[in-house]
């Protein structure tokens, strides 16, 4: 008899989730990855217990049907691409399927939708990666998830988390790193106790970083533009595709270039631009 079978679908999701799901702040990604991709202009995040608990997400995306809603959850399942081809000019910030199945295998996640020009919305739980409740529901058009008790059935994993300020930091990092990057669009980000962020749209990201960071900040910047190989050059204004990512080269070169006489570290804020044209 041979050795080799194929994974049960629950078991295949779980492995997934190792990659997908590190920490509550990667639920936080994925989710407002999704919400941008459905072209939200309001955003709100609540989290309690450091995203342990509690992580949910209402946006004013376009939302899901029924079908759609149910599909989600399947391995593989996008809107995003169609075939091998559109790798090569994906413009969404998502594009595998893989996020909605791997999250649902490690938490209680809810999820309610209604699509755009929809007369009702559709709710949907899951647990641990099993359905347990489809329903018809009157709701808001958009999406709200909410993810409970993340990694409740993975508690090898669980035990990997950090003290809930470690874990809500990394929560609000991320946050303020995409509201930096779309500044046309309304965040917020609340705990139990505190509104953390609260960002209305602004004109341009001069303004976003004066909401974010105050005036003595934007007052300490200096605009620098790159030129090539860019081909843009300045603070961007609207944007397709803006995602966050962590360069610890460039942040040791730009405080060693830009050493700041107040303080140990430099804070230097880098946009940059990239064009999916060929
Ligand atoms: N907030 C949302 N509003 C509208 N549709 C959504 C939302 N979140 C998810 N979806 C739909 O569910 C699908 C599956 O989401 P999921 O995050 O699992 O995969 P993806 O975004 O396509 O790819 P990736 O795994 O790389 O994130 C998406 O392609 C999208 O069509
Ligand atoms: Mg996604």
């Amino acid at each position: 008899m041979g050795r080799i079978h194929v994974l049960p679908e629950h078991v295949a999701n779980k492995i997934a989730a190792g990659e997908v799901v590190e920490r509550p702040a990667s639920v936080v990604k994925e989710l407002l990855e999704n919400s941008l991709d459905a072209g939200s202009t309001r955003i709100r995040i609540q989290v309690e217990a450091g995203g342990k608990r509690l992580i949910q997400i209402t946006d004013n995306g376009c939302g899901m049907t029924r079908d759609d809603a149910l599909l989600a959850f399947e391995r593989h399942a996008t809107s995003k691409i169609q075939s091998a081809e559109d790798l090569l000019t994906v413009a969404t910030l998502g594009f595998r399927g893989e996020a909605l199945p791997s999250i649902a295998s490690v938490s209680r996640l809810k999820l309610e939708t209604r699509a755009l020009g929809e007369s009702s919305g559709t709710m949907v739980e899951i647990n641990g990666g099993k359905i347990f409740r489809v329903e018809e529901a009157g709701l808001p058009e958009g999406t709200a998830i909410t993810v409970r008790d993340l990694f409740f059935n993975t508690p090898a994993r669980k035990k990997f988390l950090k003290a809930e300020s470690t874990e809500l930091s990394h929560i609000a990092s991320l946050v303020t790193h995409y509201a930096l990057a779309h500044p046309d669009k309304h965040f917020e980000l609340h705990s139990a106790t505190n509104a953390i962020l609260v960002a209305p749209p602004v004109a341009d990201s001069g303004q976003r970083v004066y909401q974010v960071f105050g005036k003595e900040v934007l007052d300490q910047l200096i605009p620098v533009a790159a030129l090539q190989p860019l081909e843009r050059i300045g603070l961007p204004s609207a944007k397709i595709w803006s995602r966050r990512k962590k360069n610890r080269l460039a942040s040791c070169a730009l405080t060693a270039s830009f050493p700041n006489p107040k303080s140990k570290s430099s804070i230097a804020i880098p946009f940059t631009c990239l064009s999916t044209d060929a």
